[in-house]
């Protein structure tokens, strides 16, 4: 056995604070209240229903996640965000029309008392959004400070201690990092001279590791990913992760992917389509937003099936995906995949997926799950990028000179082995040699 970490005990409570309290945001939040009541499952969390083996498979030693690291406990967690509209949790959850009323119902009171602070928010970078619950600022810097602000009174407010920040708002227009994003030094004199290179996401992020808030970005908007945040980051000692919440299809992909890579299939083509009508569908349908998610799904396969180690299965495969805002659906999202594969001399197969899925139920367990890992990870001072959380995002951050991993299984060992590496349990490779010795 290694030797564990030093871990800060949880004690207190945990504040959550969210950019964007729509659909995402608010089932998590109704969500983590009805299991506080007992009338839920917190159906999809690993934190909550995971386990972990320990040792060999002899010692019959697989203890829930929850009870073998120092996580905080659900029923201590406490709620906040900003949002560009002034509806509280409760009438956001019912805008989003996700969760059904009985409950709803049930946690109207608490979800009520939720209510959002106004949005630092610029319409160069959300365009299909007429804001109306706004601050009012001269520069970037002045936004930041806002921000700042609000993280405080609301720590005093609630009486906490530690906060955790989670990036759930809308998708903002594609950008790249530019001369502004590769310093901190060049950051903070954007920050100044009222830069547009400096996006609403960018400043949440700033403004919370500023105040030592670890930071997780569920969106696929650039921000803590730009080399100046990671640069501060590493600087300040704050667990940073990202980017945009991998729910759906892209989940899907990174199952199937290293499935065929695993057994030497060949891949033509995948073809994926999606309909979907909720406010994150109607965003996604400016093209500037749309190319930041189709960048973000568009990765993955890349990355997993390695076209370069093998160039005769997987050299010129066409990757084509498509995104459509259909209002009638809200968050009842639907995609469908075609994937033309080949096998023994070339003979092509071919793979369908029709997945009928709901967007924010698939997202929610993952706030929770983040939020709780990101606290952990600050108090087992484990600052910079959290790779062992790439489990959770469509585009993993790694350090520059590491491709990201992308294979969930990987992922999955990798964050269960990092939890048995920071509790002083030997990581499990799976050879099995020694049984058979
Ligand atoms: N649901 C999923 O499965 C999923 C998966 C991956 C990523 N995401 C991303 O998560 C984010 C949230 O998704 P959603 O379905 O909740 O969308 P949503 O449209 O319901 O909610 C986003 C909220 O952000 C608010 N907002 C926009 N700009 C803001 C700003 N500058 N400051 C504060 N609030 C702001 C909007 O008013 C809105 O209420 C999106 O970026 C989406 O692409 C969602």
């Amino acid at each position: 056995m290694g030797e564990a970490r030093e871990i800060k005990a949880p004690g207190g409570g945990l504040g959550v604070l969210m950019p964007g309290m729509g659909a995402v945001a608010t089932t998590f939040m109704a969500g983590v209240e009805l299991v506080k009541k007992g009338i839920a499952e917190p159906v999809g969390s690993l934190t909550q229903l995971g386990t972990v083996r320990l040792g060999k498979r002899t010692e019959d030693r697989s203890p829930k996640i929850k009870e073998f690291v120092p996580l905080q406990s659900v029923g201590d967690l406490v709620f906040g965000g900003w949002d560009a509209f002034p509806d509280d949790a409760y009438e956001a959850a019912v805008a989003a029309g996700v969760l059904e009323k009985d409950h709803l119902s049930a946690v109207r009171d608490e979800l009520r008392e939720i209510r959002p602070m106004p949005a630092v928010f610029d319409p160069r970078y959300v365009h299909r959004l007429s804001a109306t619950h706004v601050r009012e600022y001269g520069s970037p810097r002045e936004a930041v400070e806002m921000v700042r602000e609000d993280i405080r009174v609301f720590k005093r407010d609630h009486g906490l201690d530690r906060v955790v920040m989670i990036n759930c708002a809308s998708t903002e227009a594609y950008a790249q990092p530019r001369e502004a994003h590769f310093t901190l030094e060049n950051f903070e004199r954007a920050l100044d001279r009222s830069d547009p290179a400096v996006s609403p996401a960018m400043i949440y992020a700033y403004a919370a590791l500023m105040e030592d808030v670890p930071y997780a970005n569920g969106a696929p908007s650039l921000a803590v990913d730009i080399p100046a945040l990671t640069q501060l980051a590493d600087e300040r000692g704050m667990p940073i992760a990202g980017k945009d919440f991998k729910t759906g299809q892209t989940w899907m992909k990174t199952i199937i992917a290293p499935g065929l890579k695993a057994r030497m299939l060949g891949l033509e083509g995948w073809f994926s389509a999606n309909i979907l009508g909720n406010r994150d569908g109607e965003v996604l349908e400016d093209p500037e937003s749309l190319k930041s998610k189709e960048v973000s799904k568009l990765s993955v396969l890349e990355h997993i099936l390695q076209p370069k180690l093998y160039p005769e299965l997987y050299e010129d495969i066409s990757h084509v995906v498509k995104i459509n805002y259909y209002p009638p659906r809200g968050d009842a999202k639907e995609g469908w995949d075609n994937i033309d594969i080949y096998g023994w001399l070339g003979y092509p197969m071919q793979i369908k997926v029709n997945f009928l899925a709901r967007d924010s139920i698939l997202a929610a367990p993952m706030v929770l799950d983040l939020a709780l890992f990101l606290d952990l990870a600050q108090r087992a001072d484990m600052g910079g990028i959290q790779e062992w959380l790439s489990f959770y995002f469509k585009s993993p951050m790694a350090l520059p000179d590491l491709y990201p991993e992308h294979d969930l299984f990987i992922q999955q060992m990798k964050l269960k082995n990092t939890l048995r590496t920071i509790m002083g349990e030997e990581v499990i490779h799976h050879t099995g040699l020694d049984y058979y010795e």
